[in-house]
């Protein structure tokens, strides 16, 4: 007797596995033949990611972090826009996230958001300490969601000694003022692990005492309590960069002689603290992720080995996911020079170090780099920064270079590559053709056949 064998050519990059199965199961009655030597017909069809088979893309590979399914392996990395009122967002939130949506990325997340109003790096920041802020944010993901079923997440974050500066935008309105705010521009007091500031000339920050402590650690309770109303996603905590819950990690600027300082395990205290009161409140069912420096760059700072035991501790803390990123603690920093991909190899240290999923970030602009670090296994993920901003389609189009099949949201259908001649000419030296699949072609349509043309079937 002959063998029933399925061809399972195209499945949705940008599905999470049920939805696959459930496009899978809908298609077997055109998808079903009897042709020999392709892939057995049986159970673990339905069960495992056959798209592997293909080796289409790592990628464009789904993946889970905690409880939430991503159709890849893209994130759109926290950036600051610098353009909130008194914290709200504003309709230009609503025009960069909401053309992010749209970007092919699985997750985007939202730039960091204080816990509390002084914890604002400026004025322009967003805030998620107010019903006011709440319910701008609700509305709009609930925007949003009206076209996307994309994945959206925020960060939450504390700017510590590093609140109360000029924004990007004030310091383009006014490039010669400082990078701080003056007592006329509404400046405001600043805390910290200890009453250092930045620099000399920085505000100088109040040492928060145990009562200052459990009002912060209260604060992001509270935001990733009002996320959740929000209807977020996924929460990433900022413990990087040289906001406030890095400064407590960082020897160099946290110089407290209690419990939450001096040995490594005393600085970790505040960030698992809060973490794990974060994840009392925060659902199963969304991620919980935390950015951290893999290293200072500084003589005296936190290492990569340091950041592998904090990361273990995250992990037993019930994050979800971890970032690896670097830089901005200090003046005295010495930052190497950027190179593609620059901070990679301290994910690839981290992957040895736990088993929740790693995301690299820094100067991954291009997608064979991003296929590259996955594939290799390097990290289980990629943010993109100032990629996504110079092409809020990059997820799309890397899926376009790498070959892989992704649905388009039917408002932009016609430029998808299958669609639209113009594409390969739009970007010529990429795979110019990759779609043979149709999935989402009106079918009586007269729009151009560029797939046709060069033969495919
Ligand atoms: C405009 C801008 C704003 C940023 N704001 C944040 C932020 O809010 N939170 C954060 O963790 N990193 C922030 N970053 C850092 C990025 O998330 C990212 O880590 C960094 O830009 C390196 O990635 P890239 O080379 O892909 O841009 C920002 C970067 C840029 C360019």
């Amino acid at each position: 007797m002959g063998t029933l064998y399925l061809i399972c050519d195209a499945v949705p990059a940008r599905r999470n596995i049920t939805d696959v199965n459930l496009t899978l199961k809908g298609r077997l009655g055109l998808a079903v033949a009897v042709r020999p030597g392709v892939m057995p017909l049986d159970a673990s069809a339905f069960t495992r990611p056959f798209w592997r088979d293909k080796k289409m893309s790592a990628l464009f590979e789904p993946i889970t972090l905690g409880g939430l399914s991503l159709p890849n392996r893209i994130a759109v990395s926290p950036m600051c826009q610098f353009s909130a009122i008194e914290g709200t967002v504003q309709p230009f939130h609503l025009a960069h996230v909401g053309g992010l949506m749209m970007s092919g990325a699985g997750v985007v997340i939202m730039e960091a958001t204080a816990t509390e109003a002084i914890g604002r790096i400026s004025h322009d920041c967003l805030g998620l300490y107010s019903d006011d802020h709440e319910a701008a944010l609700t509305d709009l993901v609930a925007q949003v969601r009206s076209y996307s079923n994309g994945a959206i997440g925020i960060q939450l974050s504390h700017a510590g000694r590093r609140a109360s500066c000029r924004s990007v935008r004030a310091r383009v309105l006014d490039p010669t003022g400082s990078e701080w705010l003056t007592e006329d521009e509404g400046a405001w007091q600043t805390c910290g692990p200890s009453s250092h500031g930045y620099n000399p000339e920085w505000h100088q920050p109040e040492a928060m005492d145990a009562a200052a402590i459990r009002r912060v650690e209260g604060a992001f309770v509270h935001s990733a309590q009002r996320a959740d109303r929000a209807g977020f996603d996924l929460i990433e905590i900022h413990g990087a960069h040289g906001y406030l819950i890095h400064q407590f990690l960082s020897p160099v600027t946290n110089h407290r002689t209690d419990g939450y300082g001096g040995s490594l395990e005393n600085r970790m205290r505040f960030a698992l603290e809060l973490v794990a009161q974060v994840r009392a409140v925060w659902p199963r069912n969304k991620a919980l992720g935390f950015r951290m420096n893999s290293t200072d760059w500084h003589p005296d700072g936190l290492t990569l080995e340091d950041a592998a035991v904090l990361a273990v501790e995250l992990e037993r803390a019930g994050v979800d996911y971890i970032v690896m990123s670097a830089g901005n603690l200090a003046p005295g920093c010495q930052i190497p020079p950027a190179t593609p991909g620059h901070q990679v190899s301290y994910a690839e240290r981290m992957k040895k170090a736990v088993s929740i999923p790693v995301m690299a970030v820094g100067l991954i602009a291009t997608p064979s780099l991003a296929e590259e670090i996955v594939s290799q296994q390097s990290a289980d993920m990629v943010a993109i920064g100032r990629g996504m901003l110079d092409n809020p389609r990059w997820g799309l189009h890397a899926a376009a270079a790498l070959g892989v099949d992704v649905p388009y949201a039917h408002q932009y259908i016609r430029v998808r590559p299958n669609n639209w001649t113009g594409y390969a000419i739009a970007h010529p030296g990429g795979k110019k053709i990759v779609s043979t699949q149709q999935l989402d072609r009106p079918k009586s349509s007269s729009w151009d056949r560029p797939d046709i043309a060069r033969g495919a079937s």
